[in-house]
């Protein structure tokens, strides 16, 4: 897991105070304009950057305030719901053509034959049903930016098409041979692997080339983990002013969410806060409230309880600072750490194995292991079979396979899951 040491981030200066965390982005922009003439005098305050203080997102930050300025293409790489488009407004707000439009296409939701219409534009009666001429996305991004995402879905055909484009600058409306020339930058996007999708011969190598003049990579919420306490302050911010509830949520709460892995990303995090705003409004959120998916294993609601009772008594109007956050955060982190490393030394010590004088029954000794091990996973996984044959490496079917064999489930007892 690429998850971040919170003791790591505090070496580099990325534990703040609330008050200086709250700074940061001011001090970022101040210190990065002063390094890059031209994009200096653009103004920030209409640009949304990027929300977080990591070292990953500042590099993000950093990068998109270099290439803003300049008219290169921008490959922005990242799993789904990193926050890419938000990356390639934001080049555009803080490039000389913020004041042109910024039109965004998602190559991979329009049909192929469609999608030469809808980039170039068609003349009446260009094929059955044009019925009036109609501009396509570049003659409407004229001057300002063309944002191409979910560009490793394109077509082969349309690749060669949008290659021309890059290449000679000039396309044409379909049923019209008229060369129009155009000025736009372009931002294309993928969550895909494009080097894999050129080995697989689905992607051309002379665009991707042509894409990935300057790439930047969004990286993911659990590499960031930090990162959270701020995104959680400006879903509930987004979520205030489109008119539903204020919620609140505990350091505990906030602490058993950096334990979740966010597969989707900022977008799964701010669809779960959209919920919480509507179910929890008003009120302080809980562990015992995140839906289960949302909660720590067993062991760890523990852990976070601990927490509660013992040292960490965090009165109702300190909730959801970043400090308050960040001292449970780094306190289950340490905790985190200490079982990872307990759990290594058993392991190095159980393989240490010593065999009795008299010798054992090996059978009878493995399978009291094997049910062992497979007990503890359960525990760990709270009961959910996918999750705890994931924990022992083995495919769900020969988990339950396995716990057939040992007396552990009655047949049909654990339904498909997966
Ligand atoms: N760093 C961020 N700060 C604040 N909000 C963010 C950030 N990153 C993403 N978001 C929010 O998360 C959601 C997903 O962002 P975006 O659409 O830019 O992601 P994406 O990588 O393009 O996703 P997809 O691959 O699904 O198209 C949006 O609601 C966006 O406002
Ligand atoms: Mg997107």
């Amino acid at each position: 897991m690429e998850r971040c040491q919170l003791s790591e981030i505090k070496n580099q200066g990325g534990v703040m105070s609330a008050a200086e965390s709250i700074i940061v982005p001011e001090l970022l922009r101040s210190e990065t304009d002063t390094g890059f003439a031209g994009v200096a005098a653009l103004d920030d305050r209409r640009a949304r950057l990027p929300t977080g203080t990591s070292v990953v997102i500042r590099d993000v930050i950093s990068l998109i305030r270099q290439v803003a300025g300049h008219d290169s293409t921008v490959l922005v790489l990242g799993e789904s719901g990193t926050g890419k488009e938000v990356c390639a407004r934001a080049v555009h707000d803080l490039s000389p053509r913020r004041n042109r439009p910024f039109v965004a296409v998602n190559c991979g939701a329009i049909p192929a034959d469609l999608l030469e219409s809808e980039l170039f534009g068609h003349e009446r009666g260009a094929f059955t049903g044009a019925v009036s001429a109609r501009k396509g996305r570049f003659e409407i991004a004229e001057g300002g930016t063309l944002f191409l995402d979910e560009i490793g879905d394109m077509s082969p055909t349309m690749q060669v098409k949008l290659l021309r484009v890059l290449q000679e600058r000039v396309f044409e409306r379909v049923g019209n041979q008229v060369p129009m020339r155009c000025n736009v930058r372009i931002i294309a996007a993928t969550h895909r692997n494009l080097e894999e999708s050129i080995q697989r011969g689905t992607f051309r190598e002379d665009l991707f080339h042509r894409l990935n003049v300057f790439p930047i990579e969004m990286p993911a919420l659990r590499s960031r983990i930090e990162d959270l306490p701020l995104l959680v302050r400006d879903c509930i911010a987004t979520n205030l002013s489109e008119g539903r509830g204020r919620v609140q949520l505990s350091p505990r709460a906030l602490g058993a969410l950096a334990l979740c892995q966010w597969t989707g990303n900022v977008r799964e995090l701010a669809n779960f806060i959209e919920r919480l705003s509507i179910v929890c409004a008003g009120r302080v959120v809980e562990v015992r409230d995140l839906p289960p998916k949302y909660r720590p294993p067993l062991d760890w609601t523990l852990e976070i309880k601990a927490l509660e009772d013992t040292s960490q008594v965090i009165p109702e109007e300190e909730h959801l600072t970043e400090e308050t956050a960040l001292s449970v955060l780094e306190e289950v982190e340490l905790e985190r750490e200490e079982r990872k490393e307990a759990s290594n030394k058993n392991a190095t010590s159980d393989s240490l194995v010593i065999l009795p004088e008299d010798g054992l029954d090996l059978r009878a000794h493995l399978l009291t292991i094997e049910r062992q091990l497979i007990e503890q996973a359960l525990q760990r996984s709270r009961g959910t079979v996918a999750q705890a044959a994931r924990l022992l490496n083995l495919r769900r079917t020969t988990l339950v396979e396995k716990m057939r064999k040992l007396g552990m489930a009655q047949s049909g007892e654990f339904p498909p899951e997966d």
